[in-house]
Formats: C-alpha cells, structure tokens, sequence
C-alpha cells in the first residue's frame, strides 16, 4: 500500500489534527494521539488549511525522518505544514532552513553552546537561581511563579550570553509570547515580530559600533567580515532570543506543577543531593512534558519508502514529539512520571541536523532550578486548584500562563 491517501476515501475519512491535551491530565498528549500511536507509525491528519500531511508517532520513525537527509526544514517549500494562518511572517532563522546555508549560520554560533562552556555558566545560573529565590522568599504570598521565577531564570541567563539589556525583558517577552501564539493574526505576528526584530538590529548596529565579549558581538563580526547580512544577523538575534528564554520558562513552570501533582517524585528530588538524581529527573520531566508539542514540521524533497509506506516528494510531514516520548516500546508505562527512570533517548530536543543548539544550556538552568527551588522551599504547594490553572492550548510551546504558588 502507498503513502498517499486513495482517491476513492472520502475526505473525513484522514481525521482532524489532534486537538488540546486533556483537562483530565493536562501533561498528557491528546488521547486522540495515542489512538493514532496505536494504529500505526504513520497516519494522515488534516490541518487548519485543509492539508493532508503525513503524521508520525512512533519514536524510531520520528528519528528515522528527522535524520534523513531528504527531508526538509525550509518552511517556504510548496506542502510544508503550515502552524497557522499567521506562520510564514518574518523568519526564524537557520531553524527553517536547509544544509548546507543551515550549518553555515549555525557553525557562526554554536561555539557559544558546547557542553564545556556553558558547564562554566553554573556558577551565574546558580547565584540567578537563589537571588530570584531570596526574593520570593522576602515578597509577598502567593505569587506568580511564572512572572516572579520561571520567566526571569532563563531570560536573566540569555540576556547575560547574548549582550542584551535585561532592563528590556518586558518588551521582548511580550514580543515572542505573540509570536509562538497559534491563535494568533497574521498582522499580529507580523507587528510583533517587526519589533522584535528592528530590535535585534539595532543591537547588533551597537555591537558593531562598539563591541563586547558576547555572542550578539561574535554574530556582529560576521556581519563586519562579509560572512552574514545584517538582515540574517537580525533574524539570528531574534531566534537565540526567543527560544532561548521562551521554552526553558515553560519547563520550570511546568515542570515544577508535575512535581507538585506527583509529591512522590518531588520528595525523590527534594531529599536527594544525588547530581545524577537531578539530572535524570530533568531528561524525565523533559520526556514526560515535552513543551514543544505542536510537533517538528518537514517536507519531503523526494519519495521515501517508511513503515511500508510512501511519503511522497512535495509531500508535508508532522512529528509530534510528545507522543514519540510516550512510546511504549522505548518507554515502558510511558504516561508514568518516573525521575529515576533513564530517559535519555527522549525527543524533547529533536533530533537530527536541527537538534536543539541550545539543549547543554537548558538542561543547566533545569538541572539548577530543579535542584535548589524544592530544597529550599520544601513546602511550596499551589496556591489555586489545578483546574484554576490556564494551560497553553493555543501555544507553540505548550506550560502555563500563571502558576500561583504560596509556602
Ligand atoms: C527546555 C528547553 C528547550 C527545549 C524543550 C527546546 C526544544 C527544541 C527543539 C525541539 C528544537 C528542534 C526544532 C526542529 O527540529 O524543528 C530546538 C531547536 C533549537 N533550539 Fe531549543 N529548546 C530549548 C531550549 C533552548 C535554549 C535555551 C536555546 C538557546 C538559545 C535554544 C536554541 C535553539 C535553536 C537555536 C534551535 C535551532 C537549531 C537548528 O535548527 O539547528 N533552545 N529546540
């Protein structure tokens, strides 16, 4: 049997994308993703648009796609699966591109995100951590976790790598929440993303001016040496800024009411100074909560034979990874929170050529917050009942708008 969908089958037949996850357990995928799983690897599913792209939920056919090198990140390819009507307005830089101009682009900054140098972050990550705590503790309760903790941690951090003014942080992340907004406006998206970007150029017009030891200023020397436009530089700029506070922040949030509803898992990690404990609970929060779960977006350049189907070239591909870090066959009792479990193999960064750069950092600034907020707040607790709590339905990035906590 080929790929395609047979000419004869009604239309309802290919089922809607997968809608919210589930106000029953609001860490789970959608239920309607793990009857998908069941019946098979590969699926269609029908967009917004009424595109019919291919819909992969197992995890070694994720991988198997997310590395073969006839498929294709670049979001302005004819049957690429479009987010939203408002996708497309202003780019994201090398993430939406192919090799061999996205290795170029990112080769200019992943210098600045070895395992080794940011390891010589800790220190900063850790004085950010427990100055944020010093004065959650010296405020008044409750508080907004997300607006008081969550947020600031990451933004702090890449503000510090980047040599932007953290004074900005309002105007930035209100910019990037509008963004990665699915229900967002085209001319909204637009607006947004015209500042933030007229933003990150005018920065980087500062740090050619004048240079600095950080990473908007290694950008600018490329700018300075022909190897990189202003405009790309720019667009480089809003990227790093974006995904480097955005997803962290849901993570701390999010993470943080798992353990809360878990309080067996947040003891493990409460009571123990074990590195190793804190490390494989964050890969394991990570698997469990998989925030990028919108799914990795491709296009297929050429026919490729998979799980004894054919995805045909031109044809559009959506990996939800959520789903492929619920697999049962990588992943035994897959919806079980377990921070002792090895959880290594997880998605939650991607895979392949476009893996996250920025994933030694982030699991940095989680292996700090997960190993000091619960330790020195051992009685946090929410300050609202959980269905009090307002998900991100409507995001890129899946956390919460606010987590209210007291202590
Ligand atoms: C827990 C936090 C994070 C999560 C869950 C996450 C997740 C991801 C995922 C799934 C991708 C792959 C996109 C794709 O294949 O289409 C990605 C790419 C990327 N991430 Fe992250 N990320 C996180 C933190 C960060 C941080 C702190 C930075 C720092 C700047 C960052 C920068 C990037 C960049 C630049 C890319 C594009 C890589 C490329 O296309 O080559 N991320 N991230």
């Amino acid at each position: 049997m080929t790929g395609t969908v047979p000419e004869t089958a009604g239309q309802e037949q290919v089922p809607q994308f997968p809608g919210v996850r589930a106000a029953r357990c609001p860490f789970d995928p959608p239920p309607e993703l793990r009857a998908l799983q069941e019946s098979g690897p590969l699926t269609k599913v029908r967009l917004w648009d009424g595109s019919t792209p291919w819909f992969v939920t197992r995890h070694a056919e994720q991988k198997a796609l997310l590395s073969h090198p006839k498929v294709s990140a670049d979001v302005t390819r004819p049957g690429y699966p479009i987010h939203t009507p408002a996708a497309g307005g202003g780019s994201l830089s090398f993430i939406l591109m192919d090799d061999p101009e996205h290795a170029r682009l990112r080769r200019m900054v992943q210098g600045a995100f070895t395992v080794r140098r940011v390891e010589g972050m800790r220190p900063a990550v850790q004085r950010i951590v427990d100055d944020l705590i010093d004065q959650l503790l010296a405020g008044p309760k409750p508080v907004d976790l997300v607006e008081a903790f969550a947020l600031p941690v990451p933004s702090l951090v890449i503000c510090e790598l980047l040599g932007v003014p953290y004074a900005d942080h309002g105007f930035f992340q209100d910019n990037s929440k509008t963004i990665i907004k699915r229900s967002v406006t085209p001319e909204d998206r637009a607006v947004a993303f015209g500042k933030l970007y007229e933003y990150l150029d005018g920065l980087v017009g500062e740090k050619l001016a004048d240079p600095a030891d950080d990473l908007l200023s290694k950008v600018a020397a490329h700018v300075r040496d022909g190897e990189l436009t202003r405009q790309a530089a720019a667009q480089m700029g809003v990227l790093l800024l974006i995904a480097g506070h955005e997803t962290t922040a849901n993570m701390i949030a999010l993470g943080t009411l798992a353990l809360l509803q878990n309080p067996a898992q947040l003891a493990l990690l409460r009571d123990s100074d074990d590195p190793k404990l804190v490390a494989g609970a964050v890969e394991e929060l990570l698997r469990y909560l998989n925030i990028t779960h919108s799914g990795r977006r491709r296009v297929a350049l050429e026919d490729i034979e998979i799980a004894g189907q054919v995805i045909r070239a031109g044809e559009g591909i959506i990996m939800p990874n959520d789903i492929g870090n619920r697999d049962p066959g990588v992943f035994p009792d897959p919806d079980r929170l377990d921070v002792r479990r090895d959880a290594r193999r997880h998605v939650a960064f991607g895979f392949g050529v476009h893996q996250c750069l920025g994933q030694p950092l982030a699991r940095i600034e989680l292996q700090v917050v997960y190993g000091t907020l619960y330790r020195r707040i051992p009685t946090l607790a929410a300050a609202v009942p959980i269905e009090e709590i307002p998900f991100k339905h409507d995001g890129q990035v899946y956390g919460v708008y606010e987590l209210p906590v007291t202590w």
